[in-house]
C-alpha cells in the first residue's frame, strides 16, 4: 500500500507521474469546471491537531471535484494521542474511510498512523515536513518554467518543515538549494543529507544575500511555525535580517526572479507587502496549486 509520509519516498518516476497528472487534472477542470470522477465513493479523512485553510480545503474541494467526499475532523473532535491513542485512532479510521490525511505535531503521529490504518496515510503537515507544499511547489515552479533541472531555489529563514520538503524533493526535482538561516536556525542534518546524496548542490549560509545570488526562486515562511509560538519574541528578535523584501530580490542580480511563500504570510516580518503582492511573487498560484497537485496525489495513492 502506497502513502505519502514524505517526498523522498517517492521515486523520481513516482515524483512526476504525480506532477503529471496534476498538470492533465488542472488542465481538465480548467477547461470543463469540472474533472473526470475517478474516485466516486472515495472517502477521505482529514485528522487535524493544527488550523489551516490551505490544506483543510484544497484537500476537500479536490476530493469534491473528483466525485468523491472529505471528512474534516477537528483537533477537539478526536483529540489524536488523548482522548485515544494514535494507533486506535489509526485502526478504527481506517475502517470506515479510503485514505487518511494528518496534520499533527509529532511526525512519528504520521508513521504511527501508516502503520496501523490499513488505508493510504498522506502527511499533511508535522513538525519535521510538509511534503504537499513541497509538491504544489515543484508543479509551480514547473509550471512557470517548463523544466526544473537546473533551477535554484534560495530558502531565507527559518530551517523548517517546509524547507525539510523542498530538500527532500530537491533530487527528484533537479533543482539546487542555497539555504539562509540565522545561526542555530540550520535545517535538519538528515533533509541536507538526503538533497546531497541525491546530487543537489546545498550551500548552508547565514547570510541572505549569499544565498539568493543568482538564484532562479526566492523562497520564505513564518519565522515561528504552529507550535513555536512560546519561542516568537525571541525569534522576532533573531530574524529581521532574514526578511524577503526588495532589496533581497535586487541582490539576486535576477530580474526574472520568482517568489514563494508557503502561506500563511507575517506580512511585514518575514516578507513585505511589496514582494508579496509584485510581480515576481508566485503566492497565489502556489496555494492555488495545493488543489491541483493533491488531486495528481490523491488519484496517484487511489486509483493507479
Ligand atoms: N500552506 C499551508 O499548508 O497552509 P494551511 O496551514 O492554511 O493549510
Ligand atoms: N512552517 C509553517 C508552515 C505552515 C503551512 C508551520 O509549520 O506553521
Amino acid at each position: 500500500m502506497r502513502h505519502f509520509l514524505d517526498v523522498y519516498e517517492l521515486s523520481r518516476e513516482e515524483f512526476w507521474d504525480i506532477l503529471s497528472l496534476a498538470r492533465r487534472l488542472k488542465a481538465q477542470y480548467r477547461e470543463w469546471q469540472q474533472n473526470t470522477a475517478l474516485l466516486r465513493g472515495y472517502v477521505l479523512g482529514m485528522l487535524f491537531q493544527k488550523p489551516s485553510l490551505r490544506t483543510r480545503v484544497s484537500f476537500e474541494v479536490a476530493m469534491l471535484h473528483l466525485g468523491g467526499q472529505a471528512l474534516y475532523l477537528s483537533p477537539n473532535e478526536v483529540q489524536l494521542g488523548q482522548r485515544e491513542s494514535v494507533p486506535d485512532v489509526a485502526r478504527v479510521l481506517g475502517r470506515y474511510v479510503h485514505a487518511i490525511m494528518a496534520r499533527v505535531f509529532s511526525h512519528e503521529h504520521v508513521r504511527q498512523l501508516a502503520h496501523h490504518a490499513g488505508v493510504p496515510v498522506i502527511n499533511g503537515l508535522s513538525d519535521y515536513s510538509h511534503p504537499c507544499q513541497a509538491l504544489a511547489d515543484y508543479f509551480t515552479l514547473w509550471e512557470r518554467w517548463g523544466t526544473l533541472e537546473g533551477r535554484t531555489l534560495a530558502w531565507v529563514g527559518d530551517g523548517n518543515n517546509v524547507l525539510h520538503s523542498l530538500l527532500h524533493g530537491a533530487p527528484l526535482a533537479g533543482v539546487n538549494v542555497r539555504v539562509a538561516t540565522p545561526p542555530g536556525y540550520e535545517p535538519d542534518e538528515g533533509a541536507v543529507d538526503v538533497a546531497r546524496r541525491g546530487g543537489v548542490d546545498v550551500l548552508l549560509t547565514n547570510d541572505p544575500r549569499e544565498a539568493v545570488r543568482g538564484a532562479d526562486a526566492i523562497y520564505t515562511d513564518v519565522w515561528a511555525s504552529m507550535g513555536q509560538e512560546a519561542e516568537r519574541a525571541e525569534r522576532l528578535r533573531v530574524f529581521p535580517p532574514y526578511q524577503v523584501n526588495q532589496a533581497l530580490l535586487e541582490a539576486s542580480g535576477n530580474p526574472d526572479v520568482v517568489v514563494l511563500h508557503c502561506l500563511p504570510a507575517h506580512r511585514g516580518e518575514e516578507i513585505t507587502d511589496d514582494v508579496a503582492d509584485g510581480p515576481h511573487s508566485l503566492l497565489w498560484d502556489q496555494a492555488e496549486n495545493r488543489l491541483h497537485a493533491q488531486k495528481g496525489l490523491l488519484v496517484w495513492l487511489l486509483v493507479t
